[in-house]
């Protein structure tokens, strides 16, 4: 029997729980075109010329490479057109990008880090795309800056790809969370796991160890625990895995459990965390969530915060729940 594609998958949901409108739908079909697209290119690597730097910098002041601005460009270029956003926002561009006007406008603001990981594209280890969907405030046609900062929870829509060996995209609609595999021969993504689950204990966590100097008490305190293992407080050993790819790390906290850290640290104190808030934590506390994890800033439940600028930074602790609590507690005791 022939899989389940993406496009059969959407229409089932519109028709079955009505939990996609059929702008939604071709949203979702369009973003994971464009996903397709971007995998072609980073699968292509050194033969396509498309590795190294771009020789520009975005508005985080990070070196841009040319596959960042390649994804960009390709997911920019997919959703103009089709009617359905009312406007775009990019880890890659400083403010909005308007819908230009020769083309229909929708309902919807999508909000992107086209190349996660990209410290990896070339050294050949997995990197993806993130994604999130919001509704455009009511009466707004030409949306700026303060009309995308709406808390996580009014997300309507999220997801990432993983360009790994296979490319895979987890997509949640707010009923669960699913994974497709993308058919290289046939071209299409087809589901390959439906209603993820992450066990809520673990004995594996993601951070990156080199930053532990500057953490915060109550993640030292946390981490110390892990790593005395079975000997210590935990009473088990812990095993630690650190891509330097969200995508990479929070799909294997889908697949098997574990937690991923990027914790606010000292290193640089004008930067409450390393990750943004609205492309990459809040896209990914949604899916998350969604799969009965948790995700949190040590402080506060991430899909809770109201954001305050497009780019703002924010601590991300997130995967099996009670590994989370767990660092929760540790942060208000
Ligand atoms: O910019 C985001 C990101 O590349 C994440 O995908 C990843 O988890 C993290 O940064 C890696 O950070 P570091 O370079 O400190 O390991």
């Amino acid at each position: 029997m022939p899989g389940i594609t993406l496009t059969r998958f959407l229409i089932d949901q519109q028709y079955q729980t009505q939990a996609v409108s059929s702008d939604l739908r071709l949203l979702v079909e369009v973003v994971a075109r464009a996903i397709k697209a971007i995998s072609v290119n980073v699968g292509k690597g050194a033969l396509a010329g498309v590795l190294g730097e771009a020789g520009t910098g975005n508005v985080q002041g990070e070196a841009q490479k040319k596959l960042d601005v390649i994804a960009n460009e390709i997911l920019l270029e997919a959703n103009e057109w089709g009617g359905h956003l009312a406007a775009m926002a990019s880890e890659e561009m400083d403010d909005p990008h308007a819908i230009p006007h020769r083309y229909p406008k929708g309902e919807f603001l999508l909000l992107f880090d086209p190349l996660d990981g990209s410290s990896n594209i070339d050294v050949n280890v997995s990197v993806g795309t993130i994604f999130s969907v919001l509704r455009c405030p009511d009466g707004v046609s030409l949306p700026t800056e303060k009309d995308f900062l709406q808390p996580g929870t009014k997300q309507v829509c999220a997801g990432f790809a993983v360009f790994g060996p296979s490319t895979v995209l987890v997509l949640t609609l707010g009923n669960g969370v699913h994974a497709f595999t993308l058919d290289r021969e046939m071209g299409s993504f087809v589901l390959t796991q439906a209603n993820i689950r992450i066990p809520e204990d673990t004995q594996e966590f993601a951070i990156n160890m080199s930053n532990m100097r500057f953490w915060e008490p109550p993640v030292k305190r946390y981490v110390d625990e892990l790593l005395a293992g079975k000997t210590g407080v935990r009473g088990k050993d812990f095993n630690m895995r650190w891509v330097a790819s969200m995508v990479a790390d929070v799909y294997r906290i889908l697949q098997r459990g574990g937690i991923f850290m990027y914790p606010r640290d000292l290193k640089d104190p004008k930067k409450p965390g390393r990750l943004r808030l609205m492309y990459e934590a809040n896209p990914m506390a949604f899916i998350v969530e969604q799969a009965g994890g948790a995700a949190s800033t040590g402080r506060e439940r991430i899909l809770d915060l109201q954001p305050t600028e497009l780019h703002q930074r924010v601590a991300v602790v997130l995967g099996s729940k009670n590994e989370v609590e767990r660092v929760a507690s540790y942060h208000s005791a």
